[in-house]
């Protein structure tokens, strides 16, 4: 753990928002003294470290001293009611804790899903748009996707993860439509609405129960949903189910093995800095680079020198200008008399006339996309004739 030990000189200022905040990371045993305070490497309770604040910031970040002032509040709490904590606790388990009695028919659900599901989840569940799709057929087949190996056999679907095919229980569901939908009229729908719901999407997903086909006149209830047994009930690695689910998950994960880690032989010590070999090959390139290429690669960091190539004005004139200053139109090329009232106002004038355009009839740079400098190399042209 990262420690902090260095002290802090704190103005008053700074203080009293220090001490809000300490007082509310440490339950309130943060010393009020505006002169120096230690707060870096205390423990607070739940387990991490106070941040430093100077200068009424921590790291690049300002401290809001008005949410450093309610932290306190926050921290001290009370207790919450029974009443209270039952309306959050509202978790329905696999083993039927929190399941309600209650009953409906898929029929009746279906009604229920096209008034007040389907907008978002799509006909029969199928999703799209964004919102999750509730099926994409029969779950006991499409389970059989979840093991498809497209690295072994291209041709295999991708595994196809939604309720049917892919949750390990149903309680989840009942909870989750429950608990959480119509979005975002939540908590509005009557247990036996949620039991309606629940058999129609076990409607659509082909599946039965006990072995019986859950149709559209399949009555479902608290007893009956107890029986339901997902397709993919057994799929996951570590076991979540059964009353010892979070041991058994806990102790799964204290065994590195048991994904991935590759075992140690007897008395060796894992390594844990520098522990790539020297194996890599090096590859050096030499002067004028990798000789296999072509053109060669080369070993100079720096971009070549682009090559000034000078702008062949006579062409230029050819292509660009003659249509217009060959004809009569504009001064005459090399011609001193139609110059000279241009000339008049300075060499400058004329180029930068010549750059932005006149109301006369010349268009900026001629119509050319020349640059500047080249531009003027062929106005030079076009006064002196060479
Ligand atoms: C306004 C849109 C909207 C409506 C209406 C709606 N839902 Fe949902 N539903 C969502 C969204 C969005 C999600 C995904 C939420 C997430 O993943 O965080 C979702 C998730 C779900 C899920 C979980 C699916 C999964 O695979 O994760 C179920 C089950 C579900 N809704 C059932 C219903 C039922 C039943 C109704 C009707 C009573 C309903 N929803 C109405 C938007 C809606
Ligand atoms: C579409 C016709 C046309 C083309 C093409 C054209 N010019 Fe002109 N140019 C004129 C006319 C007309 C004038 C006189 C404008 C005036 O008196 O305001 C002029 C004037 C000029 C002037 C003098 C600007 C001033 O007022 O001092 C310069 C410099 C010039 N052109 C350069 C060029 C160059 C270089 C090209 C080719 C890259 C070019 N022009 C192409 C029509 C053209």
């Amino acid at each position: 753990m990262l420690k902090f030990n260095k002290k802090l000189i704190l103005s008053a200022s700074t203080a009293a928002a220090l001490a809000v905040l300490t007082a509310g990371c440490m339950g309130g045993s943060a010393s009020t003294s505006n002169t120096t305070t230690e707060v870096n490497g205390k423990a607070t309770i739940d387990g991490g470290s106070t941040y430093p604040v100077m200068n009424g910031k921590t790291g690049p970040y300002y401290v809001n001293p008005q949410v450093a002032a309610d932290a306190p509040k926050i921290n001290n709490g009370r207790v919450p009611t029974a009443n209270e904590l039952a309306a959050w606790n509202t978790d329905i388990m696999p083993d039927g804790t929190g399941l309600p009695e209650g009953s409906g028919t898929a029929d009746e659900g279906s009604d229920i899903y096209d008034a007040k599901c389907v907008a978002c989840h799509g006909d029969f569940g199928s999703g799209g748009g964004g919102y999750p799709s509730l099926s994409k057929g029969n779950a006991y087949d499409l389970q059989k996707t979840l093991t498809n190996n497209r690295w072994k056999d291209p041709e295999a679907d991708g595994p196809v993860r939604e309720f049917g095919s892919y949750w390990p229980q149903a309680s989840t569901l009942f909870w989750y439509i429950k608990d959480g939908m119509p979005h975002p009229f939540t908590k509005s729908l009557t247990d036996d609405e949620v039991y309606s719901l629940v058999a129609y999407i076990l409607n659509i997903n082909e599946m039965k129960i006990d072995g019986v086909d859950v149709d559209d006149d399949y009555v479902l209830n608290r007893e009956k949903f107890l029986k339901i047994k997902m397709p993919n009930r057994d799929g996951f690695e570590p076991n979540i189910d059964g009353p010892d689910a979070l041991n058994d998950v806990r102790a799964y994960y204290a065994n590195p093995t048991n994904f991935g880690a590759q075992n140690l032989k007897k008395g060796a010590v894992r390594c844990m800095t520098n522990c790539q070999k020297e194996t890599a090959r090096t590859i050096y390139i030499k002067n004028g680079g990798i000789k296999d290429f072509l053109p060669p690669m080369s070993d100079v960091r720096s971009l070549p020198k682009e090559k000034k190539v000078a702008v062949d004005a006579a062409a230029v004139y050819k292509n660009t200008c003659e249509m217009c200053h060959g004809n009569g139109v504009g001064p005459g090329l090399g011609a001193k008399s139609d110059w000279a009232p241009y000339l008049a106002d300075g060499i400058d004038s004329v180029y930068k006339k010549g750059i932005h355009g006149t109301d006369g009839g010349m268009p900026a740079k001629g119509g050319s996309s020349l640059s500047d400098a080249d531009f003027k190399t062929v106005v030079d042209y076009l006064i002196n004739g060479k």
